[in-house]
């Protein structure tokens, strides 16, 4: 089997060797990260020429990914590879299977963006042995020593700006001072994705203190990472919690805050909400995270109060890089080589910054950052 891979690989090593020694006789790229282009004689060779990527996503049942795999196909593409991008709807099984076939196709690198990385520890080391690399999208991939570099936002930094937003909106110091009190419950991550356990620290590490002395109260008790992690990152199980809190605990007094970690538990706390009765006059601060389109729509009727804005396309840009940088044996840029460890070691990683939106700046980093434009949010 391993003399099988190394002819495999030696055959296209000598399939690419050959395909980089051609021109490509192309017209200028339309790529987005020139730099990673070189042009000889005024004619353009891209590096991804006769090159495949593979992308493994988690589910399209949030926008968020539909965007960050449309994102990474088109920048790929634009610098000449083919790519092949599969989603695996939430399921582990399928998404191992997905991978591979991956494998068994002999791409050039695989991009994961992992259901639960604990399921894909052994397709990953399928992959190393056939010596394709793995770059992590977004979720870490755990307990491999076979993804060579991460690309994500700072998740624990998703969690500090959540909690801050909480904290000044609210303006707790005061409430503090004055002895007043607000109430609040949490819709914390998925406990098989690293990001969720990053993002609860960074909230935790702002809020704790009000919780411990009475200016925020949780009426559920339901305050642990363990009570507040919701498998899959479901909206209906969001909803099915906050209905039942509501009914079980908030009779008497109003739900201030829901601290939420992600837009879609946010739809499914607003329909809660709805259903319980809940009107503009006594409608909570919803947090989220990724200003999916609806969020932000949500956002500018008053539904959601803020989410995180991760722009995806610079994500994708990030990896990209990455990709090109295993695929031509060269070095990717990373700021981060502390924070992610996988419990294997440290993966290299680059952290791109977090930016909270609500209704005051959602038109200056959304609508003049090209993110959306003014016509999807009115529509
Ligand atoms: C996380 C990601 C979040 C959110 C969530 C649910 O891994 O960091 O931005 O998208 O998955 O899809």
């Amino acid at each position: 089997m391993k003399k099988l891979f190394a002819l495999l690989l030696a055959l296209a090593m000598v399939l690419s060797l050959a395909a980089c020694g051609e021109k490509t006789g192309s017209t200028p790229s339309e790529s987005t990260n020139p730099g990673t282009e070189t042009t000889t004689g005024g004619e353009t060779d891209k590096p991804g020429e006769g090159k495949t990527v593979a992308i493994a996503m988690p589910t399209q049942s949030s926008e968020r990914w539909i965007k960050d795999g449309d994102n990474m196909k088109a920048q790929l593409e634009a610098l000449g590879y083919e790519v092949l991008l599969q989603y695996a709807e939430d399921d582990p099984q399928q998404q191992v299977s997905q991978i591979e076939n991956f494998v068994a196709q002999m791409v050039d690198c695989i991009v994961i963006a992992a259901v639960d990385s604990g399921a894909l520890t052994t397709v990953e080391a399928q992959a190393k042995t056939a010596g394709i690399p793995i770059i992590a999208y977004d979720r870490l991939l755990m307990d491999t020593d076979a993804v060579s570099y991460y690309a994500s936002f700072d998740n624990k930094g998703v969690g500090t700006a959540i909690a801050n937003y909480i904290v000044d909106a609210k303006d707790l110091e005061a409430a503090r001072a004055a002895g007043e009190s607000y109430t609040i419950e949490f819709f914390m991550g998925s406990p098989d994705d690293n990001n969720a356990v990053l993002l609860y620290q960074g909230i935790m590490e702002v809020l704790q203190p009000y919780l411990d002395d009475g200016t925020l109260v949780c009426k559920t008790g339901r305050t642990s990472f363990e009570e507040t992690c919701i498998l899959r990152w479901s909206q209906e199980t969001a909803q099915q919690w906050c209905e039942n809190y509501l009914s079980g605990f908030y009779a008497d007094e109003d739900l201030d805050i829901a601290c939420s970690a992600f837009d879609g538990f946010s739809y499914g706390i607003r329909s809660a909400l709805e259903g319980a009765g809940y009107t503009e006059a006594n409608w909570p601060l919803i947090t989220g995270q990724d200003a999916e389109l609806m969020a932000v729509k949500n956002i500018i009727s008053g539904k959601q109060t803020m989410s995180i804005y991760k722009d995806t396309r610079l994500l994708a840009e990030k990896c990209v890089t990455m990709v090109n940088a295993v695929v031509t044996g060269s070095e990717p840029e990373i700021n981060d080589t502390e924070t992610y460890d996988n419990g294997v070691f440290v993966v290299p990683s680059y952290l791109c910054t977090p930016q909270a939106v609500d209704v005051n700046n959602y038109e200056e980093l959304l609508v003049d950052g090209g993110y959306y434009t003014a016509e999807e949010l009115a529509g």
